[in-house]
């Protein structure tokens, strides 16, 4: 049997049938390959058009965004939606900061990012672009909480934006986390006049991308998932391969 819950047929209803074998129900439920596709291609693209996220599309992201779970339903998140080009460029100017850190390490040898692995090599160059064009990003959300409220800070953020990330991607358009203005927080804070109550926690650049989406680099499931104690391996992810199974839900 052995997954057919989740693979027994993409296109498929999973009848609402007594499976003998397992003696309990399989799901009743009509699988969406659409979404587990978007789930495994859906990449941090850092490269945007220059194409305005007018106010339609971005009330649906930020609609979606604010369905996600929070503890004891909370909703203590705030976001704040940045187009104005004066804040936008000073964001730009903090980036460069971890940038330059960051870059230092190939500042010998800039032929050094050509020798990096593919993905890694993309990446750095989009986070390069991103770094260089920041001001240029159609619209900038920033992800705040209360503080000191959760006893998992960030646990009642995150799932909001990964939301805001998939209807993002859902509309055609595409952000990631981008979190190099931080680095300059209090000046940020300062800027827009944000009260100490709150945290902040992520910056999200956003708009209509200039790259593709596609399968995403990760570790195998049998690295980071564990049966019953730490550290204990699951036979049934040893035997799959490293790759998962993107296969199954890419078109
Ligand atoms: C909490 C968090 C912080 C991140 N901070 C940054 C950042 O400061 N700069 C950046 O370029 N990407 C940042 N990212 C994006 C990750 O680098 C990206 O999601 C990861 O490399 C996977 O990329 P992929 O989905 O395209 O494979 C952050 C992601 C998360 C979830």
């Amino acid at each position: 049997m052995k997954l057919k819950l989740v693979y027994i047929s993409i296109t498929n209803k999973v009848n609402n049938t007594l499976d003998p074998r397992r003696r309990r129900y399989t799901l009743n439920m009509n699988i969406d390959p659409k979404l587990f596709e978007t789930i495994y291609t859906s990449r941090a693209l850092r490269r945007f058009k220059n194409e305005p996220v007018d106010d339609e599309v971005l009330f649906q992201l930020m609609d979606a965004a604010i369905r996600a779970p929070s503890g004891q339903n909370a909703q203590d998140w705030r976001f704040i939606c940045i187009r104005d080009p004066k804040i936008k460029d000073k964001m730009h100017d903090w980036a460069q900061t971890p940038w330059l850190r960051y870059s230092a390490r190939y500042a010998d040898d800039p032929s050094e990012i050509d020798k990096l692995p593919r993905s890694q090599r993309l990446s750095l160059r989009s986070v390069e672009h991103l770094v260089h064009h920041f001001k240029e990003t159609p619209v900038v959300v920033l992800v705040l909480g209360l503080k000191d409220r959760h006893s998992t800070p960030g646990g009642s953020a995150f799932p909001a934006v990964q939301n805001l990330l998939l209807a993002a991607r859902g509309l055609g358009l595409s952000g990631s986390v981008f979190n190099f203005p931080l680095s300059h927080e209090s000046e940020l804070r300062d800027l827009l006049e944000i009260p100490d109550s709150n945290q902040i926690y992520c910056v999200i650049p956003i708009g209509y991308p200039s790259d593709q989406h596609g399968p995403l680099k990760r570790k195998p499931v049998k690295e980071v998932v564990f049966i019953d104690r730490f550290g204990e391996k699951w036979p049934f992810a040893e035997s799959q391969p490293d790759k998962g199974w993107e296969d199954k839900w890419m078109t």
